[in-house]
Formats: structure tokens, C-alpha cells, sequence
């Protein structure tokens, strides 16, 4: 079995080094398997056919694979449904809940299930076992097992050792390779981040590995030095260690808004003063009403169950969640101060998906601050361009939630407007139309997307997030 072992691996880093010297001109295509068909998994996949591979998307959730034979996108993506119909019908893309059939021709499987947190705060790795289960119990020769999931440093020995455990039971040695390629696309841009990466991140432990997966990626960048390889366990770190570090600059800012409102500054200048800096530079300096999304937050409690498990204070780790928390809360207590009791007003919401261009709602600030509204008695008109769908699903019916087609159907009655997420659209809003259809004249702008004095020649009365 070593032999063997030996010789698939010499053959398979053979083919694939012969390839990648023909690949400088012509790339060749692979059969690729990716596990988990939500927002990773789906673009990626759809985005490895794009690029000439052949790709199998597979689920459990076998509603979500039908609609998706039948071109029904479950989420909503710029330009993800044109890639996904275009690569379906040139043959490359295709959707199964079949295990052992997908696997038989597939030389890469990538699991990108869900990582969500557990009752502690840990990450529940779950799903990536069950996937890992799934591989060890039909595989029929040679696979990389490549594991794109967000998972806690150690987890890809875990599943190693766990593969194995079970090949053992089948009585077979099938040689595999276990990598791992966190993803850092972003919702709302995933696409064009999974098309156009800054950075490919591969922890590997041998050649053939290396070998396999920079012929993968050799399509998506032509500038070899955007691949980064290093160990396995600094590659599962990294990915948190980025999400850690954008978190800790918008708390940071939400901390200084704060601060800022208070002694008069205005944080739009400081975040424009300060991130004119090259060294801090001016991405992830927007103060706001706190972060959610799937990510975010989960990876952090994540990373600090992880530093808990070992005796290890993370205390700056906490303060990012600590600050975040508090931060949830900033809007909606400023809506019940103006108010003196928001009891009985009705308040217009703008935005509910956790940032724009995208339909997903988990985590939301949005549904936060909804639940402390209802609480407090007010009546709420929703609108957001495309998660109105999604939140029909996860809110409560409630004669005092109002489900809105517009922006201006949302104002209408209302006695104060709160922003919720910055959609594009709502940069500029007829605001003499929708002060007419108001019934109050307050506007809360939790994005910080107007000018407070424009608002006020208009009529309103303006609060940003740390403006004085
Ligand atoms: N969403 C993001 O923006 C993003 C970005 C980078 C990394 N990540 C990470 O990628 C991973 C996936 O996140 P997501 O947002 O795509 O999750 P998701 O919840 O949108 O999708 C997960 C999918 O996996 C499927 N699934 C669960 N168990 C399965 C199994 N055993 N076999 C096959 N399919 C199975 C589910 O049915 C679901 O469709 C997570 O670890 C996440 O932290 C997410």
C-alpha cells in the first residue's frame, strides 16, 4: 500500500508538473468537486468553471440542488446567476446530492460547508466532518481534500486523522493530501473577489499538493507571487487573523465616534484624516451600527474560544466584540432618546441585509435593532431592495412590522427614517419627496451616507454615527 501510495503520488505531481510547464499557455482544465453549494461554495464553484474547469457543486440540501438544476439562484450575487447559467450550459457546471458518484471523477474536493458557532461561542466543525465522512466513505482513489470552511487552527489534522479512521474501517489505503485555501471573497463583490483574488492562500505539506493546486488557481492569476504557501495550520490562522484584524478597525471607529460625539469632533474628518495615512490607509474605517454578517462575528468568538482552550487572554479580542455589542445598540437607543419614548411612532427602515448588494441577513444590525424597536412599542416599515425575501422568513409576524416595495412607500406616515444598510440607492433619495410623505421630519443615518447640513436645508432634523 505505501508503494502504491508512492507511485500515485509520483504520477499524479508528474502529470500535473508536465502540465504546468504546457499550462504557461494553455491551462488545462481539471474535474473538481465542491462541497457545499451556499455563498463560498456556489461562487466558487461557479467560478472554477468560468475559468475552464469541470466542476460538480454537491449539497445535502436537495431542494436547494433541484432549483438549482432548474437555474434558480438560492442568494443573490452580482453577476453570479450569468456565470453559473453560462457555465451550465457550456457543460462545465453541474449540481448533484450524490456522493459517490461525484467523487469518482473528481481529483480536487473542496469543502466549504458552514462553520457557525456553537452554544460556547467555539466553531462547530460539524459539518466539515460530516463532509469529510462523506469523501473517506466513497472515494475510490487519489484525492485533495482542500478545505476552503473557516475552521479553528488544528482542525485539518482532525480531519486527516479522521479520514483516515474511517478508510481504515473500509479496509482501503486510497493516498490523499489534505490543504487548506480559506476563502476571503466578500458578499456583495464575491464574484469579482473569486475571479480577480488579491491573495491565494495555500497551506500545504508536500509537493504534489503545491503541484495540484497551483494548476488549479494557475488560470486565475497570471502574477504567480498572489499564491502564498505555507503550513497548514498558518493558513487556517490567517484567514482569522484577517477577519480579526478588519473587525478591530470598525470597532475601533465605532469606539471613536462614539468619543468623537461627545467632545464635538466629527468622525467623517478624522476617518478621512487618518486614512490618508499610507500606513493605516482607507478601507474598514466607516464607523456604523456594528458588524454582523456570517462571518465576523462568529470568527471572533472562534478565535477567542481558541485562545481560551489553550490558557491564553486575548483581551483585545474581546474588546472587538465588547465594542461591537455595545455598537448594535447606538441607533436605536438615539431613535428612543428623540423620541423621549418611541412607544406608538413609526419608524421607517432603510436596509436590512448586513451590508449591501447582498440578500443575506445573518447577523444583521438590522434585526437587532428591530427586536428593540418592537420591544419598545413602535411600529416599523421595512424596505431593502433585495433582502425582502430573506427577512419575510426570519421575521416574526407582527402586525407592527410593515413590509414596504420602496423607500418612499416606507415614509410614507413615518415620524423619523433610520438607514440601515448603504445601499447604493439610497445615496440619492428624492428627499422632498419622501419629507412630504413624513409625517415627523427625523433622519438617523447609521452609515453615515449624507451630508448633515444638505439634510438640514431640507427640512430635517439630522443624527449621524459620530457627528456632532
Ligand atoms: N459567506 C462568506 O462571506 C464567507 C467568506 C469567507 C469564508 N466563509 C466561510 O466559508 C464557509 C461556508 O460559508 P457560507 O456562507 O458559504 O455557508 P452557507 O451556510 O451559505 O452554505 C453552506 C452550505 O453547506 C451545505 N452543507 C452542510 N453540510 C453539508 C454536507 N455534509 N455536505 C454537503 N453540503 C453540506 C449546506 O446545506 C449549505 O448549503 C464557512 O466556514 C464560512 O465561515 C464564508
Amino acid at each position: 500500500m505505501l508503494v502504491l501510495r508512492i507511485f500515485t503520488a509520483l504520477f499524479l505531481s508528474l502529470t500535473v508538473s508536465l502540465t504546468a510547464e504546457s499550462s504557461q499557455h494553455n491551462n488545462s482544465s481539471m474535474n473538481l468537486l465542491v462541497i457545499g453549494t451556499g455563498y463560498v461554495g456556489l461562487v466558487t464553484g461557479a467560478c472554477f468553471a468560468e475559468m475552464g474547469h469541470h466542476v460538480i457543486c454537491l449539497d445535502i440540501d436537495s431542494d436547494k440542488i433541484e432549483k438549482l438544476k432548474q437555474g434558480v439562484i438560492p442568494i443573490f450575487e452580482p453577476g453570479l446567476e450569468e456565470i453559473i447559467k453560462r457555465n451550465v450550459q457550456a457543460g462545465r457546471l453541474t449540481f448533484t446530492t450524490n456522493y459517490k458518484e461525484s467523487l469518482t471523477n473528481s481529483l480536487a474536493c473542496f469543502i466549504a460547508v458552514a462553520t457557525p458557532s456553537d452554544e460556547n461561542g467555539s466553531c462547530d466543525i460539524q459539518y466539515v466532518l460530516n463532509a469529510a465522512t462523506e469523501i473517506a466513505k466513497h472515494m475510490n482513489g487519489y484525492k485533495l481534500i482542500v478545505n476552503k470552511s473557516t475552521i479553528p487552527v488544528g482542525t485539518g489534522k482532525l480531519i486527516q486523522a479522521h479520514i483516515q479512521n474511517i478508510l481504515k474501517e473500509r479496509s482501503v489505503d486510497y493516498p490523499f493530501d489534505m490543504v487548506s485555501n480559506p476563502e476571503f471573497l466578500k458578499e456583495g463583490t464575491a464574484v469579482s473577489d473569486c475571479l480577480n483574488p488579491d491573495r491565494i492562500i495555500l497551506g500545504v505539506e508536500n509537493q504534489t499538493a503545491a503541484s495540484i493546486m497551483k494548476e488549479i488557481y494557475s488560470s486565475f492569476t497570471l502574477t504567480p507571487d498572489r499564491i502564498i504557501m505555507m503550513d497548514v495550520p498558518s493558513a487556517e490562522m490567517t484567514k482569522y487573523a484577517a477577519n480579526a484584524m478588519l473587525a478591530s478597525r470598525i470597532s475601533f471607529m465605532n469606539e471613536l465616534a462614539g468619543l468623537c460625539e461627545i467632545l464635538g469632533a466629527n468622525i467623517n474628518n478624522v476617518r478621512i484624516g487618518i486614512g490618508a495615512d499610507n500606513r493605516i490607509g482607507k478601507q474598514f474605517l466607516h464607523p456604523g451600527i456594528g458588524f454582523g454578517g456570517s462571518c465576523f462575528p462568529k470568527d471572533i468568538l472562534a478565535l477567542q474560544a481558541m485562545a481560551e482552550a489553550v490558557n491564553y487572554d486575548v483581551p483585545l479580542l474581546k474588546a472587538i466584540e465588547t465594542i461591537n455589542v455595545r455598537q448594535k445598540k447606538v441607533l436605536a437607543n438615539k431613535i428612543n432618546s428623540y423620541f423621549n419614548n418611541v412607544k406608538g411612532k413609526t419608524i421607517a427602515l432603510f436596509g436590512l441585509s448586513f451590508k449591501p448588494d447582498t440578500d443575506d441577513m445573518r447577523e444583521a444590525p438590522s434585526l437587532q435593532i428591530i427586536a428593540e424597536l418592537l420591544a419598545k412599542g413602535a411600529i416599523l416599515r421595512l424596505y431593502d431592495p433585495i433582502a425582502m425575501e430573506k427577512a419575510l422568513q426570519l421575521l416574526p409576524k407582527n402586525p407592527h412590522l410593515i413590509f414596504c416595495q420602496s423607500e418612499y412607500e416606507a415614509a410614507t406616515g413615518a415620524d423619523a427614517i433610520a438607514i440601515l444598510t448603504e445601499w447604493k440607492q439610497f445615496r440619492f433619495l428624492d428627499f422632498e419627496r419622501i419629507r412630504s410623505k413624513m409625517k415627523g421630519k427625523a433622519i438617523f443615518d447609521g452609515r453615515n451616507l449624507y451630508q448633515p447640513q444638505e439634510l438640514r436645508t431640507k427640512g430635517f432634523e439630522y443624527f449621524g454615527i459620530g457627528v456632532p
